[in-house]
């Protein structure tokens, strides 16, 4: 593994990749660093665009990041999606003479397989006995022994693409035919391009879900606070999945047994199972977990922050991310406390009428100096040459708010969102609801 260490006594150059309210939010707080000389985010948007200087490069365009971070001296690279990990970004720093001294947080290309595919991480789960859904795995040569496992299991029917899918490459399904028929669409008919050519079916698990984040700099880690997500679009959890319409941190339900739980028996195998594979990671590691019963049981890796669950997380951070970032690529994360505010953080996502099916943009959003008791991070927002700030994608902005209790929180960010318009603006109505 390489190691690199930084110059710790000047103040660094940031580059952040990403577009999102996660990377706003990133941007928003290394910005409070004074270690922080100066930000640039690619590509950005509206948000980031008032604190940072965004750069008009695509995530995965890796020539001209270079041709950027040369430009501007960058120090330090933040990869907020996990595209450009999975296409191995950290490596191709590392195998550039004129980059490979720029510290890359986010995994090389081997390790960013947990999220690449679905198969390599539960291969790694069996391996270092982390808990997780019983599974197998198929392609289209054995559809047919795809259709007779699923005989054996119980309804529903949890398929999953093995590769990147956007976030929809998950099926859950209550007809044995329907599942038949979806398996066959998968791997027969590439309703998922090649993100579908193997297909991994698991035991379906019946739990509250929850999501642990943890930093690594490949040799110990650090967690930070749980958060939980509302992915689907419609209040009480109906309708179809989003890439996230609301967060809160902590989560109430996560008492200090489990979490210990938590610790023992996934963080704590998964991070020796990157050293014993041989598996650099410096990077987040973004654990989905299903509690069954009283004990976790891993759904999913990512090898990023949620988004918007990073809106919540890092609000809650009191210790200086720029330091945090120098010791993970430095290998002295140990040295590192990691200070978390008690107060509990909520989010509240806006999005764009018709999302996530067909919506329009360019609708003009107002009202955002009103909001004072509230933090926004800007998500699908552009800012026009006019200086009027316009939507620009589905998932348009994140409402954060602290608050002693969560129902406090929410409430805030909720009274906050009162002073927000834009043309169709959706939210959820609900957030929290279940807890
Ligand atoms: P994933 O993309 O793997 O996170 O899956 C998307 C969503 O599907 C998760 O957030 C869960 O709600 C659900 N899910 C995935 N795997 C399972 C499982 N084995 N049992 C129950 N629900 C699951
Ligand atoms: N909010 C879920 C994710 O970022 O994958």
């Amino acid at each position: 593994m390489s190691r690199r260490i930084l110059k710790s006594f000047l103040d660094m150059n940031i580059l952040i990749l990403g577009s999102g309210g996660r990377e706003h939010t990133f941007a928003w707080k290394l910005a409070q660093s004074d270690r922080c000389k100066s930000l640039f985010v690619a590509p950005g948007n509206s948000g980031t665009e008032a604190i940072a200087t965004n750069l008009n490069v695509g995530v995965t365009d890796f020539e001209a990041i270079k041709i950027a971070v040369l430009e501007h001296h960058i120090d330090l690279v933040v990869v907020g999606p996990e595209d450009p990990l999975v296409q191995g970004i950290h490596d191709f720093f590392l195998q550039d003479n004129e980059l490979k001294s720029v510290a890359v947080i986010g995994p090389q290309k081997a390790a960013a397989e947990l999220e690449g595919s679905k198969e390599f991480a539960k291969e790694f789960m069996m391996r270092h006995n982390i808990p997780t859904a019983a599974y197998e795995s198929f392609t289209k040569d054995n559809v047919e022994d795809g259709y007779k496992f699923l005989d054996t299991l119980k309804p529903p029917y949890v398929l999953k693409a093995d590769g990147l899918a956007a976030g929809k490459g998950v099926l859950i399904l209550n007809d044995l035919q329907e599942a038949k028929d979806e398996l066959k669409s998968m791997l027969v008919d590439a309703k998922f391009g090649d993100a579908s050519t193997k297909v991994v079916i698991e035991e379906f698990l019946d739990g509250i879900e929850l999501s642990c984040f943890v930093l690594t700099d490949g040799k110990d880690y650090k967690i930070l606070p749980t958060a939980k997500d509302y992915k689907r679009i419609g209040e009480g959890d109906t309708g179809l999945n989003t890439g996230g319409m609301g967060a809160v941190s902590p989560v109430p339900f996560a008492t200090k047994e489990f979490l210990d739980k938590i610790e023992n028996s996934v963080v704590k195998p998964t991070v020796e199972g990157l050293k014993k594979d041989n598996l650099p990671y410096v990077g987040f590691i973004f654990i989905g977990l299903i509690k069954v019963g009283d004990d976790p049981k891993v759904i999913e890796y990512n090898v990023r922050m949620g988004d918007p669950e990073t809106e919540v997380v890092l609000p809650r951070l009191k210790t200086d991310l720029v330091e945090v970032f120098e010791a993970m690529a430095n290998q002295s994360l140990s040295a590192i406390n990691i200070e978390i505010d008690e107060r509990a953080a909520t989010t509240i996502m806006l999005v764009s009428g018709g999302y996530p099916e067909a919506y329009e943009k360019g609708k003009e959003i107002t009202g955002i100096e009103n909001i004072t008791d509230s933090i926004v991070f800007h998500a699908g927002a552009k800012a026009q040459e006019d200086g009027k700030i316009v939507t620009s994608g589905g998932r348009v902005m994140a409402i954060t708010s602290y608050g002693n209790t969560y129902p406090e929180a929410i409430k805030k960010s909720y009274q906050s969102i009162e002073n927000l318009h834009f043309d169709k603006m959706n939210y959820r109505k609900d957030i929290g609801f279940d807890l």
